[in-house]
């Protein structure tokens, strides 16, 4: 059997650090148990181009392995030259990479390793809310350059407690995100999912429902998008519904950045609409050197909390979504059913999936 991984280049962390499981020189983990099995197993980090590994091996492989730090675009001219492919697995959650119509057409399951980083980003989520409202990369950049002038930065310092904040998906981060923002006593936790929390689970944070979607941002004061990137929710945040949004507010991305459009971002928060934006995906990964996010300021000189797609890639969920990986492998290779929660059968799953089973 031939496997086929594209990974992100880890380079000398990745030499220092063998926890880096999901890089190029750390394989994963799994290179010499799939080697002793007799099994070829191709990683690299190439996926742009014709002359890429992943388009060069994708043609005989029959395990791809991909991950959403580096995203190898699965698309449907891909999955047509790939004849021999049976599974793809995604190492992490979030198979917007993968076409899942061709695949399905084709045959070829898609899995990834639910759950595995959810806590993870839902810290991130946590800590990139507290770094926007409590205006800390300008504090933080004000320390470094030697400067000392209180009142720059707390012009523009708020306090979590007592505002409204609302998660677009209420999964498995979303509602992990309203766990955490429990303890600060916001005024109001609220979500928007087309499907419902059950009543014990919601009562449990106090988060309300708002069915309309332009209703529910004109609401919060700060807003988290925690639902998957698919046909639905492509530029779901642009730039009309930012008009919608309340003056000054603040919006975390941690879920896919194409879900929010780019350039109505930035122009939201060169007009003060926006007050900050933050997250770790982008609609390009990697992301271009000149990408506006990677800039864009509001007028007091704040309000970017960007950082690389890492949030769901800590060392503790490296280790849980490499284990994931194996363990689909080993289902794969003893012909045992795989995890309900780990097979991605298109986009229905996500309009049927009952919160028991997340
Ligand atoms: N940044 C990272 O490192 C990282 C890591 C893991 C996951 N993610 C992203 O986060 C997403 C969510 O992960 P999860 O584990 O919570 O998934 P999940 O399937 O448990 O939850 C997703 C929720 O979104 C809801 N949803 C779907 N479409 C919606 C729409 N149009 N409007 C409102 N809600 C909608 C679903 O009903 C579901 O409740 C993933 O799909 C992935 O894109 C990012």
């Amino acid at each position: 059997m031939k496997v086929l991984a594209i990974l992100y280049d880890g380079g000398k962390a990745a030499q220092e650090e063998p926890r880096l499981l999901g890089t190029v020189e750390n394989k994963l983990g799994i290179k010499e148990w799939l080697e002793s099995q007799g099994h070829e197993y191709i990683v690299s980090s190439s996926k742009e181009g014709p002359d890429s590994d992943l388009q060069k091996h994708i043609v005989d492989a029959e395990v791809l392995i991909t991950t959403p730090f580096h995203p190898g675009y699965v698309t449907r001219e891909l999955i047509e030259k790939a004849k021999n492919l049976k599974i793809c697995i995604t190492a992490g959650v979030g198979s917007d990479h993968v076409d899942l119509n061709a695949a399905v057409e084709h045959r070829i399951q898609v899995l990834e390793v639910s759950g595995s980083n959810v806590t993870s980003v839902a810290e991130h989520v946590v800590m990139s809310i507290l770094l926007l409202v409590r205006n800390f990369v300008p504090a933080h950049e004000m320390i470094e350059r030697g400067d000392w002038t209180v009142s720059d930065v707390a012009r523009n310092a708020f306090d979590v407690e007592g505002k409204v904040i609302g998660t677009i998906g209420a999964g498995r981060i979303g509602y992990r995100v309203l766990q955490r923002l429990k303890p600060f006593d916001p005024k109001e936790l609220i979500y928007y999912d087309y499907a419902p929390l059950p009543a014990a689970a919601a009562e449990s944070v106090g988060a309300r429902r708002v069915e309309d979607l332009k209703d529910f941002v004109s609401q919060c004061d700060i807003v988290t998008v925690n639902c998957p990137l698919h046909e639905g929710t492509k530029g779901l945040v642009n730039a009309e519904l930012l008009k919608h949004f309340k003056k000054g507010a603040w919006l975390v991305n941690t879920a896919r950045g194409a879900i929010c459009d780019k350039d109505a971002v930035a122009a939201a928060l060169a007009s003060s609409q926006l007050r900050g934006y933050a997250g770790d995906v982008w609609n390009v990964q990697p992301a271009p050197k000149d990408h506006v996010w990677r800039t864009m300021k509001n007028p007091l000189g704040g309000g970017n909390g960007m950082v690389p797609h890492y949030s769901g890639t800590t060392l503790d969920a490296q280790s849980r979504y490499a284990n994931g990986t194996k363990s689909i492998l080993e289902n794969y290779l003893n012909n045992k059913p795989q995890e309900p929660q780990n097979v991605m059968v298109g986009i229905g799953k996500y309009e049927t999936k009952a919160y028991g089973q997340r």
